[in-house]
């Protein structure tokens, strides 16, 4: 027999307390008028641990022996961490037709073939993955070093992308092209190339963990798409700050098509391709900028 256990309805107070408390470790930002949405994606773990309130639930996240472990399940819990290949195909094209052409050309200039790119918020991995691909599909990039770095604050879909087998949701995008060279079928799934797999480091990282992100060393590129919009102004301004200072002079920082810097920051110009608009760090005068 199943036993349905009924929500349990979270207080004013005890609100104010959890969302205080998941917006000063990550960012993730729950006005009033989401507070149905804490109060239903929580209600598990009070079911899990057999818990009468959200006030025991707070004091067991805060203070229990089991507290980072339970942390690690209030952020897959409140993550929305929709994603698939190939998303948003006309910056994609912006990327490869007119932004990597660019980078090439600035660095060879000082004899350096290697790219950085981050993939900032990567979820299940599709949007490193797919920038490997694009990678490999341009020969000019066949002699350089590439890393692309995809992190993510959630470690159910971290699991996800270090495996790199994807289900038809993923592939609501590709190119039958692309599905049929860079993935093989396992048990009706698909699984992406090693080929692939080799030019893509996954990590776990909060963006809001200052020290480690510094640890990540400078980037020629930044893909952050469709993660700020769950964050108010204050933790974007933070997060987008961190990007300003992980990007080398005149790298990119490629927001989701929904998002912009306005009333955020100015520290970045916005340049206008063919088919869309990216934003950039500008360049320094006057300094070596091997040293950045
Ligand atoms: C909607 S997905 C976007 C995935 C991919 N960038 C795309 O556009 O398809 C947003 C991701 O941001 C991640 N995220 C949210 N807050 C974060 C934080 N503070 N640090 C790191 N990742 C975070 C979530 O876990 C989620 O996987």
């Amino acid at each position: 027999m199943i036993f349905f256990s009924p929500d349990i309805n979270m207080t004013d107070e005890e609100f104010r307390l959890l969302r205080d408390f998941v917006y000063q470790y990550c960012g993730l930002h729950f006005t009033p008028e989401s507070k149905y949405l804490l109060e239903k994606r929580l209600n598990k773990r009070l079911q899990h641990h057999r818990l009468k309130n959200f006030k025991d639930y707070y004091y067991l996240l805060r203070y229990s022996q089991h507290k980072d472990q339970e942390l690690t399940e209030v952020i897959d819990a409140l993550t929305t961490n929709e994603t698939y290949f190939f998303r948003e195909d006309f910056q994609l094209k912006t990327f490869t037709q007119e932004i990597l052409p660019e980078i090439r050309a600035r660095k060879e200039k000082t004899g350096d073939k290697r790219l950085r790119i981050w993939s900032a918020g990567c979820s299940s991995g599709e949007e490193p993955y797919t920038i490997a691909m694009l990678l490999l599909g341009m020969p000019a990039f066949h002699d350089w070093q590439i890393d692309i770095i995809g992190t993510d604050i959630s470690q159910r879909v971290l699991q996800i992308a270090r495996k790199g087998v994807y289900g038809a949701s993923s592939f609501r995008a590709t190119d039958s092209n692309y599905q049929r060279r860079y993935f093989s079928e396992v048990d009706g799934k698909h699984r992406v190339a090693d080929n692939v797999k080799s030019l893509v480091t996954i990590s776990h990282l909060n963006l809001f963990d200052a020290p480690r992100v510094t640890l990540l060393g400078k980037m020629d590129a930044i893909f952050c798409r469709n993660v700020i919009i769950y964050f108010d102004q204050a933790a974007k301004k933070r997060v987008v700050e961190s990007f300003h200072d992980r990007l080398r002079p005149e790298g990119f920082l490629l927001l989701g098509h929904s998002e912009s810097l306005m009333n955020i920051t100015n520290a970045f110009v916005l340049r206008h391709f063919t088919n869309d608009m990216v934003y950039q760090r500008p360049a320094l005068s006057g300094l070596n900028e091997d040293r950045l």
